[in-house]
C-alpha cells in the first residue's frame, strides 16, 4: 500500500526528474479507469467476480492451443468459448490455432468487452464475437465443444498474499459455482480448458464427469498453489488442464 508519506516522497524524487510529472500523470489517466471498472465490479458483483484484474496478452498458451486444436480437429466448425477473455486477446489468438471455428469471447467487464469489440472491428472477423458475461446465462445448454477458462479461477492477491485461508479474497464455493455454469454449456464429448488456476476441477463434485488429461510437454510451470473445498492452502504441484466430458 502506498500511505501518504510514502506518495508525497514519490512525488517529490518524481518532480526532479526531467518529465516524470508529466509520465506520471498519463499512466494514471490510463490505468485509473480500468480500475474504476474493477472497483465497480467488486462492488456490485462481488459473488460474480473471479480474477478482477484483466492481464492478458497474444499466443499465451501456444501448446495449450496446440494440444486443443489437435482434440478439435476431427470436428468441421467448432464452438469454442473464451471465458473471461479479458480485451479478447485470447480469442484472437485462438483463430490463428483453429481458422474455422466460431469463436465467443465473454467477460464480466464491460470496459474488457468493448475494447475486445473496438479491436474486432479494426479487424473484422464474423466468426467471433464478444459479450458480457451475464449473457452467458442465456446460451442455450450444451453449446460449445470447448470452454476455455484460463487465468480466470485464480486472483491476483491469493498469488501476493499466499494466505492460509483463501475465503475473504475468493473462496472455493465461488469456483465450484463457477464450473457448475460452465458444465452446463459444454457439450458431451466436448472439453473444459482450465489454466492459470488457484482451484482444481479434481476437488468438484463434477470430477467424475470428465476425464483429466495433463501437458506434460508443456513448458510453462505446473501450478503449485492452490485452495481445496475447505478453502484452506494447499502447494502440491499440478499438471490437470484438457477436461474431456462424458459424453
Ligand atoms: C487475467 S484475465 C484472463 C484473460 C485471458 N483468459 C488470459 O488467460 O490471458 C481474467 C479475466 O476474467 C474476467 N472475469 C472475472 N470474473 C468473471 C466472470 N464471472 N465472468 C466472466 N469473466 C470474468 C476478468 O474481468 C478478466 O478480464
Amino acid at each position: 500500500m502506498v500511505t501518504a508519506d510514502r506518495s508525497d516522497l514519490l512525488r517529490r524524487i518524481a518532480a526532479r526528474i526531467p518529465g516524470a510529472m508529466g509520465a506520471g500523470r498519463a499512466m494514471r489517466r490510463l490505468i485509473a479507469p480500468d480500475l474504476r471498472a474493477i472497483g465497480k465490479l467488486r462492488r456490485e458483483q462481488p459473488g460474480a467476480l473471479f480474477q478482477p484484474f484483466p492481464t492478458t496478452f497474444e499466443d499465451r498458451y501456444p501448446e495449450l492451443f496446440d494440444a486443443l486444436a489437435a482434440r478439435l480437429a476431427h470436428i468441421e466448425r467448432p464452438r469454442v468459448l473464451s471465458f473471461g477473455c479479458a480485451d479478447g486477446a485470447e480469442a484472437r489468438s485462438l483463430r490463428r490455432w483453429l481458422p474455422k471455428a466460431e469463436i465467443t469471447g465473454i467477460d464480466i467487464n464491460p470496459r474488457a468487452i468493448a475494447e475486445a469489440r473496438r479491436r474486432l472491428a479494426l479487424d473484422p472477423d464474423p466468426a467471433i464475437r464478444f459479450e458480457l458475461a451475464a449473457d452467458v446465462a442465456g446460451e442455450p445448454a450444451e453449446s460449445y465443444d470447448a470452454v476455455l477458462a484460463l487465468a480466470v479461477f485464480r486472483h491476483g492477491e491469493l498469488e501476493r498474499d499466499r494466505p492460509e485461508n483463501c475465503a475473504a479474497i475468493m473462496p472455493f464455493a465461488r469456483f465450484a459455482g463457477g464450473v457448475a455454469m460452465l458444465d452446463r454449456i459444454v457439450k458431451p464429448g466436448g472439453w473444459l480448458v482450465i489454466w492459470n488456476s488457484h482451484f482444481r476441477l479434481a476437488d468438484t463434485p463434477l470430477a467424475p464427469a470428465y476425464a483429466a488429461q495433463t501437458l506434460p510437454w508443456s513448458e510453462s510451470a505446473p501450478m503449485v498453489l492452490h485452495y481445496g473445498p475447505d478453502d484452506r492452502r494447499s502447494e502440491q504441484a499440478y499438471a490437470e488442464v484438457l477436461f474431456r466430458k462424458d459424453g
